[in-house]
């Protein structure tokens, strides 16, 4: 047992129904028992002797952050330059991903990417790996060692990709197949299915992805969709039988409310409103989209279509592994489409938002009694400016925008798995 005092600060309401005042405990305290939250409240009331304290006075108390789209084997290709999506796969990311066929860098690569993460903020994330099982395999591993509650699954990618890279049809599906079979409900870990996105997969491997996920209908399905025009104009080549790009998902049995659908940049009517009878959810990628200039996430426009949606970094297209950084970012994206994320909205979909939109609402991404202890600290005076910042701040929300703006893994004082300090 032990206790965690600071601010606390919990995003219970759905930002669909406006902005609600947070849990908003001053001098407050969080009591955990076995990796569990077990009590919420007034430091005053719920301090006892004997039990440990980790004082954070000063600091805000947060759940974890959770990244929705993130790519494992990328973690060395951020910050690749000059090229847009299509071209950036080719010249820096298949190469890199083919180096994850390699078990022993699989293994040397998981606990780098799970201390970034750690480092961030982020509790939770849900992976792509390479095409190669045991970049799965090396990853859950890790964070099975660590306790975190990680999705993960191997990309599926059949063709238009160099050999190193590729598997078939029927080996994506008995891939997944045993890593579902091997991990999925292990601890606290999940498996996905992850075909990469329909230019790398023939219309047979998508059936093959489809018919893992009617085999298995609690499991999560990632994708991409519409995030480049080259991306889309090939899409409609590769399949001329298809509608339009969501279409493509859709006939292979892939569209439900477990689809999570990177960066939906450039939607169509219909498959806006196809995605929102279906509850498919809309992952923005902020720092991906303006670093590869694939363009500006419609949230306003999406949101009001129906559409759930989710915030996450997408390293390595992305640029930063701070949720923060991410939030920062989405909230420019906004202001060019004249729209503006309001702090408590932001906050809210980098924590309780992406837990709902991984139907992992119910015990992730809130400071609540019988959710996992999932937290973290945040020190809104991390660095001298941010400190000569918080002289002039008097609210939470002001609080709060200044570690979007502002903030990175430097404001992330600790980091809590289940419960455990985690942050070195
Ligand atoms: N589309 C297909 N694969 C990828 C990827 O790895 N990153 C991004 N940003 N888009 C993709
Ligand atoms: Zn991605």
């Amino acid at each position: 047992m032990q206790l965690i005092r600071g601010r606390v600060v919990s995003f219970d309401a759905d930002p669909l129904a406006g902005t609600v005042p947070p849990l908003d405990i001053e001098d407050g305290a969080v009591l955990v028992e076995d990796g569990r939250i077990a009590a919420v409240g007034e430091w005053a009331d719920l301090a006892r002797p004997g039990v440990p304290v980790a004082d954070h006075r000063g600091r805000i108390i947060l759940p974890g952050f959770i990244d929705p789209h993130i790519h494992f084997p990328q973690l060395q290709v951020v910050a690749s330059w000059g090229t847009e999506l299509l071209d950036w796969l080719n010249r820096y990311t298949f190469p890199a991903e083919a180096r994850f066929a390699d078990r022993a860098h699989a293994k040397a690569m998981s606990p780098r990417f799970l201390d970034a993460l750690i480092r961030a903020g982020t509790t939770t994330a849900c992976c792509y790996c390479s095409s190669h099982r045991v970049s799965a395999e090396a990853l859950l591993s890790e964070a099975e060692r660590r306790g975190m509650a990680l999705i993960a699954g191997k990309v599926m990618m059949d063709r238009n990709a160099p050999e190193a890279v590729r598997d078939t049809a029927q080996s994506a599906h008995d891939d997944t197949e045993a890593l579902i079979r091997d991990w999925h409900g292990r601890g606290r870990l999940q498996v996905a299915i992850t075909p990469r996105f329909a230019i790398t997969s023939t219309p047979a491997q998508l059936e093959a992805a489809g018919a893992l996920a009617a085999a298995h209908p609690e499991v999560l399905v990632q994708t991409h969709i519409s995030e480049n025009h080259a991306e889309i104009a090939l899409t409609a080549e590769l399949f001329p039988e298809a509608r339009d790009y969501l279409d493509v998902y859709d006939r292979a049995g892939l569209l439900s409310d477990r689809l999570l659908l990177g960066h939906c940049l450039h939607l169509t009517p219909r498959e806006i409103a196809r995605m929102a009878e279906a509850q498919a959810r809309a992952v923005a990628c902020p720092t991906s989209n303006l670093f590869l200039g694939s363009g500006l996430f419609d949230h306003a426009g999406l949101r009001a279509g129906g559409i759930p949606t989710a915030l996450a970094t997408d390293i390595g297209g992305g640029t930063s592994w701070s949720m923060l950084q991410t939030l920062g970012e989405a909230y420019k994206v906004a202001a060019m489409r004249g729209e503006r994320l309001h702090a408590f909205d932001a906050f809210h979909w980098a924590t309780a938002g992406n837990a709902e939109a991984l139907h992992l609402g119910h015990r992730l991404g809130r400071i609540a009694p019988g959710y996992d202890a999932d937290l973290i600290a945040l020190d809104p005076r991390a660095t001298p400016e941010m400190a000569l910042r918080m002289e002039a701040v008097e609210t939470l929300s002001e609080a709060l925008f200044l570690l979007q703006v502002m903030g990175d893994d430097r404001a992330v004082a600790q980091t809590w798995i289940a419960g455990r300090a985690a942050k070195a």
